[in-house]
This record gives structure tokens, C-alpha cells and sequence, in this order.
């Protein structure tokens, strides 16, 4: 039900970026000079998300409804939730604040989470 409602959201995003002329596929990717810095989005999630999230290579969340970050990219492509951070989508979830980052924010978050692959 949770995943599903995500999904739908992720697909109508997709369909946006498409709409929006993103000629290269790319929707709200930072600018081209940009190296997103995992060191940098593991502050972010610190201050953001970890209240409620998991968002270390080990540990449970804080608030048992969130998923450990570390599980996401078993959900879905963490490229995805790259531009659903730019867009606010998290609204979509009751329980959880709405976030809207930057584009080189959500590229360091996503950057991080990256980083939890596999771990
Ligand atoms: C107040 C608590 C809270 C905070 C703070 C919070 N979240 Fe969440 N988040 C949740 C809950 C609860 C869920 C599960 C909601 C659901 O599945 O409907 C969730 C789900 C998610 C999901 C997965 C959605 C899905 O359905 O697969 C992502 C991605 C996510 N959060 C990212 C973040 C990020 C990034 C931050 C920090 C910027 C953050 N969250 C901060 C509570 C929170």
C-alpha cells in the first residue's frame, strides 16, 4: 500500500520531467559542475531525517514506521528519489514533514545513501 502510493507518485514525477523538456532525461539534476559530497548529505540527514529515520549502516529507526535509509534503494532507484527531494513529493506521507531540497542538496542525500548500498 505504502510503496504503491510512492510508486504512483515517482511515475507522475517522471511524467513531469518529461513534460518539463528535460531533453537529456535528466529532470532537476544539479548543475553540471556539481560533485555531490556524501560527507555533506550525511549532515543533512542528521539534521533532517535522522529523528525519525535509520539513516547509518547499522542501527533501527528512531520511529519505527521509517525505513532505515539503508533499505530504500532496495524499493526503488535512489536517482528517483533524487528529484523527488527537489520536489516536495514527501508530502505524500502523513506522518513525515514535507522536505524540498535543493538540487545539490538532494544529490549529496542521495550520495550518502548511496554509500549505505550493500553495507
Ligand atoms: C517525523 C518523522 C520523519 C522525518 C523527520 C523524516 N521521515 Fe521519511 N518517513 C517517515 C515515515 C513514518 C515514513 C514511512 C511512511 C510511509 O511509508 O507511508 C517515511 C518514509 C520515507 C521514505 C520512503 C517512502 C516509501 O514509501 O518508500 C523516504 C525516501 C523518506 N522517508 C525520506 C526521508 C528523508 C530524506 C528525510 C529527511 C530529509 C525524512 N524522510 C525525514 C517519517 C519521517
Amino acid at each position: 500500500m505504502r510503496a504503491r502510493l510512492l510508486g504512483s507518485g515517482l511515475a507522475a514525477l517522471l511524467v513531469l520531467g518529461v513534460g518539463a523538456g528535460a531533453a537529456l532525461g535528466q529532470g532537476s539534476a544539479p548543475p553540471e559542475a556539481y560533485v555531490p559530497s556524501a560527507e555533506r548529505g550525511h549532515a543533512l540527514v542528521q539534521r533532517d531525517c535522522a529523528g525519525c529515520h535509520a539513516v547509518e549502516t547499522t542501527g533501527a529507526s528512531p520511529f519505527t514506521p521509517a525505513p532505515p535509509f539503508r533499505t530504500l534503494a532496495d524499493r526503488y532507484p535512489l536517482e528517483d528519489l533524487e528529484e523527488a527531494l527537489t520536489e516536495g513529493i514527501m508530502s505524500g506521507h502523513p506522518a513525515m514533514p514535507q522536505f524540498e531540497f535543493s538540487a545539490e542538496d538532494a544529490a549529496d542525500i542521495v550520495a550518502w545513501m548511496k554509500g549505505l548500498e550493500g553495507a
